[in-house]
């Protein structure tokens, strides 16, 4: 069994309470805290930065953050995520105009770097950066907002991407994000996916924990 990682978005939260909704979703089960950064620019909504970031650490949230950029430019922001507690950066190619600088500067401060693709963005982007990225996020919906429903044809992209990942020989996460719900994670890992993003099918779940339960109980049995 490969080893599956679960990662609510925070998006779907309740943000009037969020260091105690996000301890909630951990206790519940959740791995790494999935953190969507939208900034009404490159994607079409405009949600938190580095301080919320910081504040969760703060609060005693020290699960993984996966930092989700959807912001342009990406650079200057790096540094504050960093400081801010993050530890995987990810970031869409069409958002910046250096990507293997965006990269660098990821590394420099230490955190892990990923790239991200939108539905339509082609994979060729991965052909001069595979290795140095530990992420590859698949996009399963048009980045933006939670809620909405999977895109069918990412099971050939992350079919692909897992070729290409078992090919280089790296340890990178294939991470998917968007529309994931208990009745379609089965198919997405089986697809290839190690990593998986669920914002609306856990945080607007009655029970959370019996919501990240039964993704375990289906993943277990791949
Ligand atoms: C969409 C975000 C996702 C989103 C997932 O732009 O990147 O992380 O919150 O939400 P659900 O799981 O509700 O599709
Ligand atoms: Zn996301």
């Amino acid at each position: 069994m490969r080893d599956y990682k679960i990662a609510p978005s925070i998006l779907s939260a309740d943000f009037s309470r969020l260091g105690e909704d996000v301890q909630n979703v951990i206790e519940a089960g959740a791995d790494f805290i999935h953190f969507d950064v939208m900034d009404n620019h490159y994607v079409p909504n405009l949600t938190f930065g580095p301080l919320v970031c910081s504040a969760l650490r703060s609060f005693g949230i020290d699960n993984i953050i996966d930092v989700h950029l959807m912001i342009k430019p990406v650079d200057r922001i790096i540094p504050e995520f960093a400081k801010a507690g993050a530890n995987y950066i990810t970031f869409h190619p069409e958002a910046t105009d250096h990507i293997d600088r965006t990269i660098s500067h990821i590394l420099e401060q230490k955190c892990k770097p990923g790239i991200v693709f939108n539905p339509a963005t082609p994979l060729t982007y991965l052909e001069h950066c595979i290795d140095k990225v530990d992420m590859i996020l698949l996009m399963s919906v048009n980045p933006g907002f939670p809620g909405q429903k999977f895109i069918e044809s990412t099971y050939v992209k992350i079919k692909k991407v897992r070729e290409i990942i078992d090919k280089s020989g790296r340890e990178i996460r294939l991470e998917v994000d968007g529309g994931i719900n208990l009745d379609n994670i089965e198919k997405v890992a089986r697809a290839g996916a190690d990593t998986f993003v669920a914002g609306s099918a856990i945080f607007n779940s009655e029970d959370y924990t019996a919501t990240i339960s039964k993704m375990r109980s289906i993943l277990s049995k791949i």
